[in-house]
């Protein structure tokens, strides 16, 4: 069978890591359920897969994390869903659970992913990042799009950064010429800013054969990457190495990337995203007005 034929229904969304940097509001509680205006991260990140035609979504959990498939549940007291939430059942999805026993990094987390996946391409959509965009899900629409389309044996999300910002993040070698999508020569897990090849930074979306897991085998055969942990970007140029074309698909002029998984980051997400509540955005933005212009707003 070919597998770059086949259409994708499989979403992966790891949410198990310690989230650090956002303590003490993660020292029990999961950083990807920390709401954003009234739904909690994940809640919208699940909402993009389906909107995306993804029906099967594997949360990968572990320590702090079980709130995240409660929030997944029906209603206990009326036993459906409640408002603001997709009716699940209605649409087919359906939500499994894993748990990685040891936060050994993103690789680690998607290696947890093999049983569910089953052979066939799937997505992963790191559980700490909303991607604002007028329609749903047309970033990973696109994703899909181009690496069934390339016959890619991985594809990710690219969105330029700032020069001083690339040390924290995957960072993009071009092979071809920058377009809406082209292909990668290489990758570098967070390169100081002179060793750079681009300011283009994985945007916490990828789509990948199932040849990802030999890849991640043979990283975790070594010792741990970057920070001690065993970096996904590491099993993509494992991929690279064995001559597998890859592919990247850039965010749109009017499409953005929310990462929750720092405070500055977070907070500004928070204020975005709660100017577009339809009930009380305009308020907010009127209170904002105010205090910025030195009155105490009410
Ligand atoms: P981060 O790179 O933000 O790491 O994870 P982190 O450990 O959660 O946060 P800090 O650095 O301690 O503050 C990006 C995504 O990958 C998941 C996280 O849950 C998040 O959604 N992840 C990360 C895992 O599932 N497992 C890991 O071992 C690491």
């Amino acid at each position: 069978m070919d597998v770059n034929k086949q259409t994708i229904t499989k979403c992966v969304i790891p949410a198990a890591g310690l989230g650090t940097r956002l303590r003490p509001a993660t020292k029990i509680q999961p950083k990807e359920m920390l709401p954003v205006g009234r739904k909690p991260t994940i809640q919208y990140v699940v909402e993009e897969a389906i909107a995306a035609g993804l029906k099967s979504i594997l949360i990968i959990t572990g320590r702090t994390k079980r709130a995240i498939a409660d929030h997944f549940d029906l209603d206990f007291v009326t036993g459906k869903p409640i408002e603001g939430e997709l009716d699940y059942e209605k649409l087919g999805v359906r939500f499994f659970f894993v748990r990685q026993a040891q936060q050994m990094g993103l690789a680690d987390a998607v290696s947890h992913a093999e049983a569910f996946v089953g052979g066939e391409p799937f997505v992963v959509c790191l559980g700490d990042t909303i991607i604002g965009e007028p329609e749903p899900a047309t970033l990973l629409k696109r994703l899909v799009d181009t690496h069934v389309r390339r016959g890619a044996s991985a594809t990710v999300a690219a969105e330029r950064v700032r020069p001083q910002d690339v040390s924290k993040y995957g960072i993009l070698k071009p092979l071809s010429r920058v377009g809406d999508e082209f292909q990668l020569a290489d990758l570098i897990e967070k390169p100081a800013p002179e060793h750079a090849p681009s300011r283009l930074a994985i945007a916490s979306r990828y789509a990948f054969n199932a040849t990802i897991f030999d890849a991640i085998r043979a990283v975790k055969a070594n010792p741990p990457g970057k920070g001690g942990e065993y970096q996904l970007t590491d099993a993509m140029r494992e991929l690279l190495s064995n001559g597998d074309g890859m592919w990247a698909v850039r965010l749109a002029a009017n499409e953005k990337r929310y990462d929750i998984g720092n405070y500055e980051s977070y907070y500004k997400a928070f204020v975005e995203l709660s100017l577009q509540d339809p009930e009380f955005g305009d308020s907010v933005r009127r209170h904002l007005k105010a205090l910025l212009a030195g009155n105490r707003g009410r």
